[in-house]
């Protein structure tokens, strides 16, 4: 099943966008495949499972919409904040990775970042004519962003009593787990894959550990990028850990082309990175 078509790159070249070194390259953006059946049979607890219908729930807390998958277990302690690419919570890609992390053992609490105003899923496709990613970026400024998470954490850490918040951020949600991993703003350790636009500052500040997955074709963060991002965690002794995947573009983590089984392969593989570095980090091990 797809959700949308894949991005008409001919169309998005045709597009007059200005956008700033580091943005989202919304050249990349696509909004996916839906993930295939990682593992069959007793096995499929621990695997990506995504092939079907979300089983969360969306509920309105302060003000804000959250999308919750619970552990079987239903313990909330630990929670793991899920910060979305362009296409918001609502993207059925990014419901079914909550999903298969609630599976893994987590509480997964998805805030909508763009308050009922993601990027519409075929937007990038030409399916949402009148659709402006200039106009809906200022829309959306950091500042935002930023309320929108700080709600989030705080009901986590409140309302729904967990003691360890994790965070994992997939292309324009990675940069707000960099931000918020910052000593004081709530996140206790943090996982991103093709983080966008992050700048070196934001990785210089980060106090907790930090698990990146990255793409060879992405070109929001290129072999110098990643360099860069490695020698600030080496240099400043971060908990850290760094991939790199073959064939694997930007946004690869949640949509890319599972049909082509290098892609499928980094997909997967960035699963399994998230949950086995929060793992580690529950067992004290990193
Ligand atoms: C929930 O999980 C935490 C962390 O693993 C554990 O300390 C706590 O005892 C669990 N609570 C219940 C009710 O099982
Ligand atoms: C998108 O909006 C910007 C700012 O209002 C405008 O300059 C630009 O021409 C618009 N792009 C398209 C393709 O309509
Ligand atoms: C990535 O590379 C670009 C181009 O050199 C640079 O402007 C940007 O600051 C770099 N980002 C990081 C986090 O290294
Ligand atoms: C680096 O951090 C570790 C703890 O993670 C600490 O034991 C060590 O002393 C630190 N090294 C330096 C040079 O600060
Ligand atoms: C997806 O991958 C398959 C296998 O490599 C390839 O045949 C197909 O053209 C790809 N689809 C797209 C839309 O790129």
């Amino acid at each position: 099943m797809k959700v949308a078509s894949w991005v008409a790159t001919t169309l998005l070249a045709s597009a007059s966008l200005v956008v700033a070194h580091g943005e989202p390259d919304l050249k990349h953006e696509h909004a996916g495949d839906v993930f295939h059946y990682f593992r069959g049979g007793q096995c499929y607890d621990e695997g990506v499972i995504n092939n079907g219908t979300p089983v969360g729930t969306t509920e309105q807390i302060n003000g804000e919409s959250l999308y919750l998958s619970y552990p079987r277990n239903g313990n909330q302690s630990v929670a793991i904040l899920y910060l979305t690419d362009i296409f918001g919570n609502a993207l059925v890609n990014n419901r079914l990775l909550a999903d298969s992390l609630a599976r893994a053992g987590y509480f997964v609490v998805m805030p909508d970042l763009f308050r009922g105003d993601p990027v519409p899923a075929d937007a990038l496709s030409g399916g949402s004519p009148g659709f402006n990613i200039t106009t809906w970026r200022a829309r959306h400024p950091q500042s935002q962003i930023e309320e929108v998470i700080q709600s989030a954490i705080s009901t986590t850490r409140g309302q729904f009593g967990a003691s360890r918040v994790g965070a994992v951020g997939y292309c324009f949600g990675g940069k707000y787990v960099a931000r918020f991993l910052a000593p004081g703003r709530g996140l206790d350790a943090g996982f991103t894959a093709h983080p966008s636009a992050t700048t070196a500052d934001e990785w210089r500040a980060i106090a907790g550990p930090i698990s990146v997955a990255f793409g060879d074709l992405d070109n929001s963060n290129t072999a110098d990028n990643r360099t860069n991002i490695e020698s600030i965690f080496q240099g400043g002794n971060k908990t850290y850990q760094t991939t790199l995947y073959a064939n694997a573009e930007h946004g690869f983590a949640v949509r890319t082309n599972l049909t082509d089984r290098k892609k499928a392969f980094a997909q997967e593989s960035a699963y399994f990175q998230a949950v086995r570095w929060f793992d580690a980090w529950m067992k004290d091990q990193i």
